[in-house]
Order: structure tokens, then sequence, then C-alpha cells
């Protein structure tokens, strides 16, 4: 059956497929990178550790975000930790404004060459160890070169909102 023809969706849909990911409750981060051509940054939840020895980090970009030629330049990017007062620069991370406007609007410091945002509840840099294919998504693998932990609440996501904590 032709593809194009009704009823011929083939598996699952990708509506549920969202849904279903949906239900994974995350924390939220900002992908970092400055290069010589540029400097910026993503919001991102399909992020993890991956291994302890040595310290590996992943994360998951899409093919079309325009931090992973900067990250694939640099060779180096930082996971930042969002706390939950920090939803506005989540939203603008994941925004399509100017990338180099991106990083300019929240106050940051480079450490390894790679920004670090101020306020996070804590942070990893990374240099780069492999990419791999992922479908529409490229897996960014990461060995960890410094990280440090800030203060506060986590940033949480869930069925497609921000969330935080309910207070203790
Ligand atoms: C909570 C949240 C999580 C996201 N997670 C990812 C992710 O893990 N990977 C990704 O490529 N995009 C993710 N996005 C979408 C990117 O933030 C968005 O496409 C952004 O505009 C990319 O920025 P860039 O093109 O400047 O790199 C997420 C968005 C939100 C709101």
């Amino acid at each position: 059956m032709a593809s194009s023809e009704p009823g011929a969706r083939r598996g699952p849909s990708p509506e549920l497929f969202r849904e279903v990911f949906g239900r994974f409750a995350t924390g939220v981060a900002v992908i970092t990178a400055a290069g010589t051509t540029g400097s910026g940054g993503m919001t991102a939840n399909a992020l993890c550790s991956l291994s302890l020895d040595p310290l590996l980090t992943l994360v998951c970009f899409a093919n079309s975000a325009r931090t992973l030629p900067i990250v694939e330049e640099t060779s180096r990017f930082a996971v930042n930790i969002l706390s939950a007062e920090q939803r506005d620069v989540a939203r603008l991370f994941a925004s399509k404004a100017p990338e180099s406007d991106k990083l300019a609007q929240v106050p940051h410091q480079l450490i390894c060459g790679v920004p670090v945002i101020s306020g996070v509840i804590a942070w990893a840099v990374c240099e780069l160890r492999e990419l791999l294919a992922g479908g529409d998504h490229t897996i960014a693998i990461g060995e960890v070169i410094e990280l440090a932990l800030g203060a506060g609440e986590p940033l949480l996501w869930f069925e497609g909102r921000y969330h935080q904590l309910p207070a203790p």
C-alpha cells in the first residue's frame, strides 16, 4: 500500500510518542558553546549522565539546532542545569532568537572557553568525544573536564510544561 493512501500510517503516531515521553519528567538544561564563528545555546532535556569511568555525558541535538555546529567547531559544550527561577532563561534558549543574542541576554562567564550561565543549580563543561547519528537528532558524547554545584531548586519539564517542586 502506498504511504499516501488513507490509513497507511506506519507504526505508532509521533504525537502519541511525544505524549508518552512527555510523561518522563525531567530537569531542564541549557547547552552552551562558544566558537570563533559565534556562540549560543539551546534548552535541552534529552540528556543524561553516561559513564563514571571516564566521566561521560550525552546530549541529543536536533540536526536543525544551531548550537550543534558550534559544538562541532569548538569540540566543547557546557551543560547548565537550570533553577526554578530560570524559566525565562529556558524560554530564551528554546527560541530561535538570533543565536548570539541569546547569551548576550544572560549573565555568564567563560570556563575552559565555554559559557557557563550564572545562577544555575549545577553545571558541567565537556570535551566532545563522539557524535552518533540518531534519526533526526545527533547524539553528542562529551567527557566532563570541569563541573560544580550551585544552589536552588530545579526547573522541571513534564507534559510539555514547566513545573517546580512543591514547597516541602
Ligand atoms: C523543555 C525543552 C527541552 C528541549 N530539549 C531539547 C533537546 O534535548 N534537544 C534539542 O535538540 N532540542 C530541544 N529542545 C528544543 C530547542 O531548545 C529549540 O529547538 C531551540 O530553538 C534550539 O536552539 P538553537 O537552534 O539556537 O540551537 C527543547 C525545548 C524545550 C522547551
